[in-house]
């Protein structure tokens, strides 16, 4: 048989194999819409919040506000990178309009490091990056066509704010680095061993005294595993540091609430946060 019709035949195998799973997965959506799942999932969240003395509403009504304003586009948990830090870096900035010092490993398209700016107004925000000339950075995130162009609208968004100093660089460097000490860092570089086990011990190390260090993209249990999106290497070593008295305790959030993000196993994922 011709190489293209081997190959077509795999793609139908492949793409029918999978369709009990999709069914499946469907239909637990069905049976946890019907149970009010959604209003929970919020309830919950709304809770989590309250736990550490942040209003959810409040913080989700000014990310909204200032969305609108420099991206002309309010909140949406089904855009980009969006999600549910946003929420709790907004209603953070409510409480904590004296931070001044800000860390972001993992500065993608910039979007965050510029609503940063727009919530903590005193704050500077460091935000670094790995070098965009490097394979690793080129050939992540589905860059690798329009890498140029991408980096170029980064930049364009950063310099929007004077409060802004971004540096390229491998996040690993920050264990020999003189950045100073932040009052809030967020993790959002690698998500799987080694870098992420680095990035956290580097964070414990850089945070000031009653700061908060989150984390991104933590899950419990993943189908596969890899070392750049999806890992329980961030869940495992937070667990660690707390069994061995380095951490009091930490929170997971949810980092989307929508019912189709929380199917138990499958897609669930949390944002991490760690008091100091
Ligand atoms: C999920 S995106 C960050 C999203 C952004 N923080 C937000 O909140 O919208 C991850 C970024 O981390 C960068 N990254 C991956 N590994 C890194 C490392 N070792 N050091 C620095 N940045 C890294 C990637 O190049 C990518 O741009």
């Amino acid at each position: 048989m011709p190489q293209k019709k081997i190959l077509l035949l795999g793609k139908i195998i492949r793409y029918l194999s999978r369709i009990p799973l999709r069914i499946l997965v469907k239909f637990k959506i069905f049976l946890k819409t019907k149970k009010n799942y959604q209003s929970e999932l919020i309830n919950e969240q709304r809770r989590l919040f309250l736990n550490i003395d942040l209003d959810r509403k409040a913080g989700k009504d000014l990310v909204n506000k200032v969305c609108g304003e420099i991206f002309n586009h309010g909140y949406d948990e089904s855009e980009g990178m969006f999600s549910e830090h946003l929420i709790i870096m907004g209603s953070l900035s409510i409480v904590k309009q004296k931070y001044k010092r800000i860390l972001e490993i993992g500065t993608y398209d910039g979007k965050s490091a510029l609503l940063l700016s727009k919530l903590f107004t005193q704050a500077e925000i460091v935000t670094i990056d790995l070098p965009s000339d490097t394979s690793d950075y080129v050939s992540s995130y589905h860059r690798e066509s329009y890498h140029k162009k991408f980096v170029e609208e980064r930049d364009n968004l950063l310099r929007k704010s004077e409060q802004i100093k971004f540096i390229e660089m491998n996040s690993v460097r920050l264990s020999d680095y003189d950045l100073g000490k932040f009052d809030l860092i967020w993790i959002d570089g690698a998500h799987g061993y080694p870098v992420v086990a680095i990035d956290i011990i580097n964070a414990f190390r850089l945070i000031k005294s009653g700061g908060i260090v989150m984390l991104d993209d933590v899950h419990k249990s993943v189908k596969k595993s890899d070392n750049l999106y999806s890992s329980v290497a961030s869940f495992e070593v937070l667990n660690l540091l707390k069994n061995n008295g380095l951490i009091d305790d930490y929170k997971l959030f949810r980092k989307r609430l929508g019912v189709k993000y929380n199917i138990k196993d499958y897609t669930e994922k949390f944002v991490g946060l760690v008091k100091f």
